[in-house]
């Protein structure tokens, strides 16, 4: 379904596939060895050093746009999975983690954004995943990659192409289907999670996903709050 586009070095992938859709490319996987301006989500940077990490692009016209996050998720899961001799989960929304001894760190990002081009929706799904240990000081604690936990490393060009096939397969299960296999990976469930959106901070107990893939929180006087992915961030005090 996605035709391989590969680049040197471009500002972000992201940005890239979403100008080509405007003049009319789809179904379009665009690959940089490098990212001068990296995007992650909440306006974060994305680190993206030359031959350190896969850093892909997948531009299409989705059938169901809520869904595409945890496609995204669920396809680096599988793959890294597959590769890892070390537990790999999601971090809701769709942060990969792997286990580190007693904790988890994070092994790839994923930015989804949607736009809008003569009435049709088109979206772009960004995923980093980090290969090798090229961190930025302020990462090493949070942050892992692929090369610490796997014998059988691949080309970043590999790698993309096997994360895409996956994406393809999932592309074709049920919304049922693919909440089902998101909830067993999902490391947040049943843990305490912290809640942020701005300056304001609400804990609670994740009891799962609902059928928009918003998170579900029952904070402790009972209340069940339901979280949606665009503004917030989540923190697990298990996990880092
Ligand atoms: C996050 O962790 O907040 C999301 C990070 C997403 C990074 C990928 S790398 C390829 C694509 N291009 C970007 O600029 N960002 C995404």
């Amino acid at each position: 379904m996605f035709r391989f586009l590969s680049i040197d070095h471009v500002s972000s992938t992201n940005d890239y596939a979403r100008q080509l859709g405007i003049q009319g490319e789809n179904n379009l996987a665009v690959i940089a060895e490098q990212q001068t301006k990296g995007k992650g989500r909440l306006g974060r940077s994305f680190s993206s050093r030359k031959g350190n990490g896969l850093y892909m692009s997948l531009l299409f016209q989705p059938k169901d746009l809520s869904m595409v996050p945890i496609q995204a998720a669920l396809s680096v899961q599988s793959v890294l999975a597959e590769k890892s001799r070390d537990p790999v989960w999601i971090k809701w929304p769709n942060d990969i983690l792997v286990q580190c001894k007693d904790r988890f760190k994070k092994v790839c990002g994923i930015l989804c954004e949607s736009f809008t081009d003569k009435d049709k929706i088109y979206v772009v799904c960004g995923i980093g995943i980090n290969l090798f240990a090229d961190f930025p000081e302020e990462l090493r604690e949070i942050a892992t990659c692929l090369a610490e936990h796997t014998d059988r490393m691949q080309t970043p060009q590999i790698l993309g192409r096997e994360v895409t096939e996956a994406f393809t397969r999932f592309l074709s299960l049920s919304r049922d289907e693919l909440l089902e296999r998101y909830q067993k990976r999902l490391k947040n469930l049943n843990h305490e999670v912290r809640v942020l959106k701005g300056a304001e901070e609400i804990t609670g107990r994740c009891t799962g996903i609902n059928q928009n893939g918003e998170l579900l929180v029952v904070t402790s006087d009972g209340r069940e709050m339901t979280v949606h992915s665009g503004e917030v961030s989540i923190r697990d005090n298990e996990m880092y």
